[in-house]
């Protein structure tokens, strides 16, 4: 296990291009299940989440060949089996693979998938969702496992929330369904607009990818495509966080600022200073910022993946914040933490109560999921002396190596063995 150490005060200097998006590359890669011929997908993050799901279907019999931003994905030879729970567990995307086995083997059988610990995360849409495609579900022993009729069969979906994992599994599945399926109150985030871009490059055709109703006309087989991944609107955001809690300049390059509106209205209202371009956002210095309120809700809602790093930011502005976690019911375990480092955060029930105009002072804390290690970053940024955080493996899950992305721009940040 790896610990960061980060020394306070840091400055910011620069721009960042920002590489592909983990939650459109999982899916992507795990759409190579569905065909025969090859998916090249170019701009994929270094990540150890995407190193799983590359270990995932290789059990599976996926062949992979790397270039480096580059990777070609076959599923000619795949095979029917159960997943290596060790792989399942440290990755909730894990659960994707269940559509489409399905689609293409008519069974398959999948350990319950881990992942952050920010709630209870079940599966049961997902299952509803492939229950109307003629799946049937057994719950055994930690395995979920589903069975087909011969072929699954377009159906009307109904989705009760619109998750995005279960919106992407019930998308791929329905690919090489029987007939016509209608996902309704699907998710409408950029990732799954991405999936469909990529499908339909592949000769799927879906239509209304992105609002609130997805139709999917069944496709005997798919062919060859090469695909560029959306860039990490995740990891933007975080940056331009970052660099307005440091207050300097900095640009945030290689992305669609429009897939950050509530972000970058959120910051706006708070006082930021932000020059919104076609393909970049600028940060500049500002004299003052203040609180102000939001809550976390599905695209094109404030994102709850940014909500632990929003958290840092108004801890040290002027004023009082609250902020409204809508999304997972477990996903304050940064405020902790955040405390440890000076902050003054309450949390009754879903909503965080963030006192302003605090000084973030160095010390040790543990990193907790992906999105409260990030924020624990850039809190220890801004801090007075040394951070050192501890349990960095769920900040590699979503960040590469930012010791060296951050490092390379001002920050000084060393990654130790414990
Ligand atoms: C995806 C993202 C994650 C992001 C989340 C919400 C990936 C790999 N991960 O996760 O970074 O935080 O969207 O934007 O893309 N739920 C159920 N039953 C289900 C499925 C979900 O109750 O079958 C609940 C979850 O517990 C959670 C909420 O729905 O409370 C949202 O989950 P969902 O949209 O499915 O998130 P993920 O796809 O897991």
């Amino acid at each position: 296990m790896d610990k960061l150490i980060i020394s306070g005060n840091a400055k910011l200097k620069g721009s960042i291009d920002v590489k592909g998006s983990k939650n459109s590359a999982l899916p992507l890669l795990v759409s190579s299940l569905l065909t025969d011929k090859d998916l090249i997908l170019s701009n994929l993050p270094d990540l150890e989440d995407i190193n799983n799901m590359q270990k995932l279907l290789k059990e599976y019999g996926v062949s992979i060949k790397n270039r480096k931003n580059e990777i070609t994905l076959n599923g000619k030879n795949i095979f029917n089996r159960v997943a290596d729970y060790d792989i399942v567990r440290k990755m909730r995307a894990s659960i994707l693979i269940l559509g489409p086995l399905l689609s293409k083997f008519g069974e398959a059988k999948i350990s319950l998938p881990g992942g952050c610990a920010i709630g209870t995360r079940p599966i049961d849409i997902h299952l509803l969702g492939l229950k109307q495609l003629g799946a049937k579900f057994q719950i055994e022993n930690g395995f979920v496992i589903g069975k087909v009729n011969k072929h699954l069969i377009g159906s009307n979906v109904n989705l009760p929330f619109p998750s995005v994992g279960a919106t992407e599994n019930i998308l791929m599945a329905s690919v090489l369904a029987q007939g016509k399926t209608k996902i309704i109150n699907a998710a409408k985030e950029p990732e799954i607009i991405d999936l469909a871009n990529s499908l339909n490059s592949m000769g799927a055709k879906i239509s209304g990818a992105g609002s609130k109703v997805i139709l999917i006309e069944g496709v005997k087989s798919l062919k060859k495509t090469n695909y560029q991944i959306l860039s990490d609107r995740i990891v933007a955001g975080t940056f331009i966080i970052a660099a307005v809690m440091i207050n300097k300049n900095f640009k945030v390059k290689k992305i669609n600022p429009h897939h950050l509106d509530s972000l970058i209205v959120a910051l706006e209202k708070m006082g930021a200073n932000l020059k919104v371009k076609k393909t970049s956002v600028e940060i500049s210095p500002t004299e003052k910022l203040k609180g102000i309120n939001i809550k976390t809700a599905p695209y094109p809602g404030f994102p709850t993946d940014l909500q632990a790093q929003i958290m840092a930011l108004m801890s040290i502005v002027d004023g009082d914040s609250e902020i409204k976690e809508t999304i997972f019911e477990n996903r304050f375990m940064h405020v902790p933490e955040l405390n440890r480092l000076g902050a003054d955060i309450k949390v009754k029930k879903e909503t965080a109560y963030i006192k302003g105009n605090r000084k973030f002072k160095g010390a040790p804390v543990m990193a907790s999921d992906l999105r409260a290690s990030v924020s624990l970053v850039l809190a220890a940024l801004c801090a007075n002396g040394k951070t050192v955080i501890n349990r960095v493996y769920h900040l590699d899950r979503g960040y590469e190596k930012i010791e060296k992305t951050l490092g390379k721009l001002g920050p000084k940040i060393k990654r130790e063995k414990i």
